[in-house]
């Protein structure tokens, strides 16, 4: 991945090189938003006009050469963003999503004039706080600033456009506020980048060895535990569930497991990712049309995984263990049939009805393995579980399902201070009533009515009372809602909301 570099200095910008010098203007009540002195005739002009008023995520683009401003000014144009009306009342996580959507619209004004080189005034924004700001405008610019061009010829090309250099930050106080805010923005853009990345790769670039080879890499540099289940160790632990998914396929399952150890570790977070690298759906074979979509079905996997990145960056107080069940699910003379029965690793048995319900029988194994080998205090698994979730939320909420109040709120918050909004469905008992099995334990599947909380019933039997919330991201993985900082194909939700949860934990508990 590309690596932009981002620095913060003291004013005035208008000594600085630059392609692209950026402010971001509130509106203000009939009156022309008000600005630095040697800008502030030329914003008042524009809004004269009734050009420019510095309404929410509104553009201005000048040349400092082509125009009259009072001093010299080194930058090659100026940018002023609107940031619309900001009053003490707007709720932050409002005004954080608006600041993420001024940086990547400064992104897309980059990529059009291929600058490499920018640099942001930060706005006072007193009630969000300077650290908060710093952040969601680095997180903004570097998640629109991303593409992945890894397999297009086109990036040998030396006048080809590839993203932004670097980004300078200036302010007047609280630089090292400011710092700190920055560094956090960048942490966790580039770690959602990175669950991108993986997510772009097709199914013949990213399999279960990616995934463990990403893993051992993370380990290494941020000494981070790693530890892969094979093949004969998930036979030996009785991993029915992933090894039956893996029936049909020529690459062998791996579950991938990252411990981060803090040095005065009070909790644990246990995190899980559905890892299925592409879903043909198996013998219950996905209909042709749109079925390149589901190499995108390792989505919470790739969430996971970024997730340790960051982790491994900062290093926060909590402990966190994250585990990727990994595998494709193909169909072929060897895969598993409907109407197969299989043993869990909790030796729950499972009547597999459709193949392509395969998801459930992953995570099932990883979560069972997870509660019983580390004793979590929480544990969310993320998942592109369910089409169901998009007839019910759409592209704009994840599905949340959960056996704890706590958690469930606590995950609701986290979400929407990453601007990815969340909403919890019900998890009662009838639905549990929908997978019973008249020849095993369970089924794999629940008819059509709430298929996403069937999904989730199922997996409600393997994390026995441990307080557990369950993400179906099938909807917000990819084709999340329209935004300048949110790309065409996979969004790489959940890193941040992740990282919040993180964050957000108070020693010795759910807050
Ligand atoms: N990976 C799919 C879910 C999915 C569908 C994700 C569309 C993103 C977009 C999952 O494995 C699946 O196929 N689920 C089935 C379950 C059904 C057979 C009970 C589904 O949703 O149709
Ligand atoms: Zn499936
Ligand atoms: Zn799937």
């Amino acid at each position: 991945m590309k690596n932009t570099q981002l620095t913060v200095n003291k004013r005035p910008a208008k000594t600085i090189d630059t392609d692209l010098l950026v402010y971001c203007l509130a509106q203000e009540k009939d009156k022309a938003p008000k600005s630095d002195a040697f800008i502030q005739d030329l914003v008042a002009k524009a809004f004269d006009l009734g050009d420019f008023s510095a309404k929410d995520q509104e553009q201005l683009l000048f040349y400092p050469t082509t125009v009259n401003i009072k001093e010299n000014v080194r930058a090659r144009r100026i940018l002023v963003m609107g940031m619309g009306k900001i009053d003490n009342k707007k709720e932050l996580s409002i005004v954080s999503d608006m600041l993420r959507q001024v940086g990547g619209n400064v992104a897309k004004v980059c990529e059009k004039i291929k600058a490499k080189t920018i640099t942001v005034c930060l706005p006072d924004l007193a009630h969000l706080g300077a650290e908060k700001t710093a952040q969601c405008i680095a997180e903004g610019l570097l998640l629109g600033d991303y593409r992945f061009l890894k397999y297009k010829k086109i990036t040998k090309k030396k006048t080809d456009y590839i993203g932004l250099k670097t980004i300078r930050f200036v302010c007047e106080k609280a630089i090292a506020t400011i710092r700190k805010g920055a560094k956090k923005g960048v942490i966790a853009a580039r770690a959602a980048c990175e669950a991108r990345d993986m997510a772009n790769e097709p199914g013949n670039g990213w399999t279960s060895k990616e995934f463990s080879n990403y893993a051992k890499t993370l380990a290494k540099t941020y000494g981070l535990t790693y530890t892969c289940l094979e093949k004969k160790q998930l036979e030996k632990l009785g991993m029915g569930g992933i090894l039956a998914v893996n029936q049909g396929s020529a690459i062998p399952p791996r579950m991938v497991i990252l411990e981060y150890t803090p040095e005065n570790k009070t909790n644990t977070i246990l995190l899980v990712g559905k890892g299925i690298t592409f879903d043909s759906g198996g013998i219950s074979l996905k209909p042709s049309s749109g079925m390149e979509e589901m190499k995108y079905d390792m989505c919470g996997g790739a969430a996971v995984l970024a997730t340790m990145q960051a982790v491994g960056e900062e290093k926060p107080l909590v402990g966190v263990v994250a585990i990727i069940p990994a595998t494709d699910n193909m169909p072929g003379g060897t895969a598993v049939r409907p109407g197969d029965i299989i043993h869990h690793f909790n030796k729950v048995t499972s009547e597999i009805v459709n193949t392509d319900a395969e998801g459930r029988m992953i995570l099932a194994d990883a979560l069972a393995y997870g509660v019983k080998r580390f004793s979590p205090d929480c544990v969310v698994d993320i998942a592109t579980l369910t089409g169901a979730v998009i007839i019910g939320l759409g592209h704009h909420h994840s599905g949340l399902l959960s056996n704890n109040d706590h958690l469930a709120k606590s995950l609701i918050l986290a979400g929407k201070e990453a601007g990815e909004p969340i909403w919890r469905l019900p998890l009662t008992e009838e639905y549990k009533k929908q997978i019973e099995s008249t020849v095993a334990d369970i089924k794999n599947v629940g008819g059509k009515p709430g298929g996403t909380i069937t999904a989730a019933a199922y997996l409600s039997n393997f994390v026995g009372k441990t307080p557990w919330a369950h993400l179906d991201i099938a909807g917000t993985a990819w084709d999340f809602t329209e935004k300048s900082y949110i790309p065409k194909g996979p969004s790489g939700i959940g890193v941040r909301t992740f990282l919040n949860l993180i964050q957000n934990w108070k020693k010795g508990g759910l807050t």
